[in-house]
């Protein structure tokens, strides 16, 4: 069976990142799923099609042309690493993300991901529903007002203008929606518990990767 690690948690949690650093650590693929929600709200804006659309968003899940590769993002062979991270982008994301046949649509392209050696899962739901039988969960999160810090810095380090008060209130705006809503909600169930509000991300990194060689001793 091939190990899956699955790391979910709210936004700007630092859960994508760790989850890459792990992915690279062991040599294991890395599914950012959050960025397939992402695209979806990406597409239906370039294609005219209203996030209150149910119907043609599921269309649109079910036929993405989507691709991944050395770390970039492409859309109808478009590259949009970059313009899925926008902060409207982020806000349709989790409105595309709360109808259930957007998820399913998503659902057998995520479990591809899942080739040898291993993969390193992150998103709300890769424990709880992509992969129930992932060898490790961690549910790695951080205060609020630290994880709108770390936006804040993100997109100002890009040259981004953004506001620390907006950003807040759009993370705590998500966090109920994500939480709140009826298909896969983001719960921790059964996942270790990470809390990074003071931790690195190296330290992180390490309490994962520490994590896993418990857990499946002789593949770390
Ligand atoms: O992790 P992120 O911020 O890139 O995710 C974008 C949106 O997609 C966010 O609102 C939550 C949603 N999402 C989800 O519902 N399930 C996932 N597995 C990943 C992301």
């Amino acid at each position: 069976m091939i190990p899956v690690i699955a790391i979910d948690g709210p936004s700007a949690s630092g859960k994508g990142t760790v989850a890459e650093r792990v992915a690279q650590s062991l040599g294991f693929h890395f599914l950012d799923s959050g960025a397939l929600y992402r695209l979806v709200a990406l597409a239906a804006g370039r294609s005219g099609i209203s996030m209150g659309d149910t119907t043609a968003l599921e269309k649109l899940a079910a036929n993405l042309d989507v691709r991944f590769y050395q770390g970039n993002i492409y859309l109808n062979n478009q590259l949009v690493t970059d313009d899925i991270r926008s902060e409207i982008c982020s806000r349709h994301a989790s409105l595309a993300a709360a109808i259930p046949g957007v998820r399913t649509a998503l659902l057998t392209r995520q479990r591809a991901f899942r080739e040898a050696p291993g993969l390193v899962a992150d998103g709300r739901d890769m424990g709880s529903v992509v992969f129930p039988d992932a060898v490790l969960k961690v549910f790695l999160t951080a205060d609020p007002k630290i994880r709108a810090h770390r936006r804040y810095n993100q997109l100002m380090n890009k040259g981004i203008p953004a506001s620390m008060q907006s950003l807040l209130w759009d993370i705590e705006e998500r966090d109920t929606r994500d939480e709140s809503r009826t298909v896969a909600p983001l719960k921790r169930g059964n996942a270790l518990l990470l809390d990074t509000t003071t931790l690195t991300i190296q330290q992180a990194v390490d309490q994962v990767l520490a994590w896993f060689a418990e857990a499946q001793p002789g593949l770390s």
